[in-house]
């Protein structure tokens, strides 16, 4: 009883998206959560929508598919669209302010600044290898979000691990004032990672996709039972995918969960993380897993304790 929400607005253009934001900033929303997407939104979408509800006062969720971070050859054409869906899963999670911006809206008519990633392999490893370019769209697009939104937290899913790396370290170089939170992966029962391009798979694939959180589940379960030789641990999980059918693997990766670079021991001081690229039919899938260091004292609590997100160093 008492306190009602107010329904979720819809808005458009960026001065309309501000307006917006400037009168509830003015009743009294300090703390502000942003939550940008492509659409198609999902049950990962939403537990990043419901953090930033736990934890904001105002949360503003984006929908819009970025031409910039699609390849030529990529799926930008068919990139599954939802858009009912998208205002019902939005506003159920928690989402005040749903901006779906058109592409005028995002980039105006002739834009002359972008921004690149230039910092190490950071943009060039694993994804950024196998789509160049992808992360300079991806930083481009969230840096005009942000300037748009300037909220103060941005929230983003483990799920896509290097693009929480990179848009940290964005961030960071371009001293950005916003928090950014990492929320942990939604998975399916199956255990797929939740994606929107999971509406690509038939039956028939999403079987044999579910060869990549066996893949992960497999490394994770080296790791705890004391393997900390990297590259066997790789070997490992490699062998298991070539095996699975249907599936065709684009990288299978070791690296340290803070800058993506090489790693020979597990268990050690850092964290490490497992990534597995792959393509099952046309449709390329992502996923990964944090395999956490070996010397700390005080990883006693249970996973299901934990929390869903987190503000330390750890991505
Ligand atoms: P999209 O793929 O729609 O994902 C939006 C956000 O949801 C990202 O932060 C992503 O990591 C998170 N997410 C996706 N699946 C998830 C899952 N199963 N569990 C938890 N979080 C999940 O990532 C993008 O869009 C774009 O690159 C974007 C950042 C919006 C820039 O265009």
């Amino acid at each position: 009883m008492g306190v009602t929400t107010p329904p979720i607005v819809e808005v458009q253009g960026v001065d309309e998206l501000r307006r917006e934001l400037a009168r509830r900033r003015a009743e009294g929303a300090a703390r502000v959560g942003f939550v940008p997407t492509m659409g198609a939104l999902h049950e990962g979408h939403a537990e990043l929508v419901r953090t930033a509800r736990a934890e904001c006062d105002l949360v503003v969720t984006s929908c819009y598919v970025n031409p910039t971070q699609f390849a030529a050859n990529e799926d930008l054409d068919r990139y599954p669209s939802t858009p009912e869906r998208d205002l019902e899963v939005a506003r159920d999670a928690g989402t005040d302010v749903l901006w779906r911006p058109r592409t005028e809206d995002i980039y105006g008519a002739d834009p002359a600044s972008a921004v690149g990633v230039v910092v190490g392999e950071l943009g060039t490893v694993l994804e950024g290898r196998s789509r160049p370019g992808h992360f300079d769209g991806v930083a481009t697009v969230v840096v005009r979000l942000l300037g748009a939104v300037t909220p103060d937290v941005l929230y983003l899913g483990r799920k896509d691990y290097q693009q929480l790396v990179v848009l940290r370290r964005v961030v960071r170089d371009l001293l950005l004032p916003v928090e950014v939170r990492a929320v942990d992966t939604v998975r399916g029962d199956d255990g797929l990672a939740l994606s929107s391009r999971n509406a690509y798979l038939s039956p028939d694939e999403r079987a044999a996709a579910l060869a990549i959180p066996r893949a992960l589940e497999l490394a994770a379960r080296l790791a705890a039972a004391g393997e900390t030789d990297a590259t066997r641990v790789r070997a490992c999980a490699r062998e298991h995918l070539d095996a699975a059918p249907g599936i065709d693997v684009d990288y299978v990766e070791l690296v340290d969960a803070d800058r993506l670079g090489p790693v020979a021991q597990l268990g050690g001081k850092g964290a490490a993380v497992f990534l597995v690229a792959a393509r099952v039919g046309t449709t390329r899938l992502i996923d990964n897993r944090l395999l956490p260091a070996g010397d700390t004292t005080s990883t006693t609590a249970p996973p299901s304790t934990a929390p869903s997100s987190d503000r330390e160093a750890r991505p």
